[in-house]
């Protein structure tokens, strides 16, 4: 059985891109592995600083990754900040982290020019507190997106290093969770571009049926093909590739001919692309609202998660110390 980790952003409520590309398929690792799924506050420190709202965003997110399916039987869930050990594995591996090699990470360089009034050392350090979180668990795979492929590839150097610094076979090189297909997109409906928190072209899980409905028939398109046949623009490509992701695929080619005839009702599309959406979101909203008002629910998976995490954590610290050559001196 492989041990897979995920980490979290903490920032803020779950669309219906985030689930189809990425929470969707947590829900399924937890069958037949070893999950780990952890919310990375400590990471989000080194964009945002500590406030009221990234403290309601750790629970957000915390609520709808549950009511997406993480199901705290079979997975360990927790919150990074409680793990204290995970800043003693950071120290360590800090300092066998080379300014070099940190400055040139594609993520840091991005940053700082986003936020160049707080280039601070966490940005600069931010793929070794990764690597902690990953080589604590001595995780075999981790789900991760493009964007953090090179900190995955960050671990692994880090994880040879230290094994051949001290010449030890003690960290595994983790692997990227491949979901066995291509990643879906999910593009936003406001005609281009992707599904996004801050675009205001999303569809939330938080959202009930009516907001839905809503935003669907809102969705952007135009006056329709005057020929058969004829490439389709962009907004419509668009509504075909969320239908393609949420309905059958009778009802994507019963479309698809209707529009290759000329004979599509954007309003008739919109209408079935707003049920099968609704029978996705509607039992994960319901399920939002029930665990948010379960406080005991809540408070009980994050410390079990705690514990069990803390539990690798602190055997890895130990073990780490053990070959770095930490001795007592009493
Ligand atoms: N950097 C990841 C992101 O931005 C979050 C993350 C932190 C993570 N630690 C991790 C992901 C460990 C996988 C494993 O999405």
């Amino acid at each position: 059985m492989d041990t897979v980790l995920s980490g979290i952003r903490s920032t803020g409520n779950l669309h219906l891109g985030n689930y189809l590309g990425a929470v969707r398929n947590f829900v399924r690792m937890q069958e037949g592995n070893n999950c780990y799924f952890f919310i990375a506050d400590y990471h989000a420190l080194t964009t945002h600083p500590a406030t009221e709202e990234m403290h309601r965003n750790v629970r957000q997110v915390l609520v709808e990754y549950l009511a997406s399916g993480i199901d705290p039987e079979k997975s360990t869930v927790y919150i990074q900040s409680d793990v204290p050990e995970i800043c003693e594995m950071y120290l360590l591996l800090n300092m066998n982290a080379y300014l070099g090699e940190l400055c040139r990470t594609s993520s840091f360089k991005e940053k700082a020019r986003k936020q160049p009034e707080n280039v601070n050392a966490g940005l600069l350090t931010y793929p070794v507190l990764m690597a902690a979180d990953i080589l604590m668990h001595h995780a075999d795979k981790v789900p991760v997106g493009k964007d953090q492929e090179q900190h995955l590839e960050m671990t692994r150097k880090f994880a040879r290093r230290f094994n051949t610094m001290f010449n030890v076979e003690y960290f595994k090189e983790p692997q990227a969770y491949n979901f066995g297909g291509e990643l879906i997109k999910i593009p936003g409906l406001d005609g281009s571009g992707k599904m996004g928190k801050s675009e205001g072209n999303g569809i939330f899980l938080a959202d009930d049926e009516k907001v839905i409905r809503k935003k669907v028939m809102k969705a952007v398109t135009d006056s329709g093909p005057t020929e058969p046949n004829s490439p389709m623009p962009e907004p419509i490509q668009n509504l075909f590739t969320i239908m393609k992701a949420v309905s059958t695929p009778d009802t994507v080619a019963y479309f698809t001919e209707k529009y290759n005839t000329c004979e599509i009702r954007y309003g008739d599309m919109k209408k079935q692309l707003a049920e099968d959406i609704v029978a996705i979101i509607k039992p994960i909203s319901e399920r939002i609202k029930e665990i948010d008002a379960d406080n005991e629910f809540l408070k009980r998976t994050v410390m079990r998660g705690a514990e069990k995490a803390r539990e690798n954590a602190i055997k890895t610290v130990r073990e780490m110390r053990e070959i770095m050559g930490f001795k007592r001196l009493f």
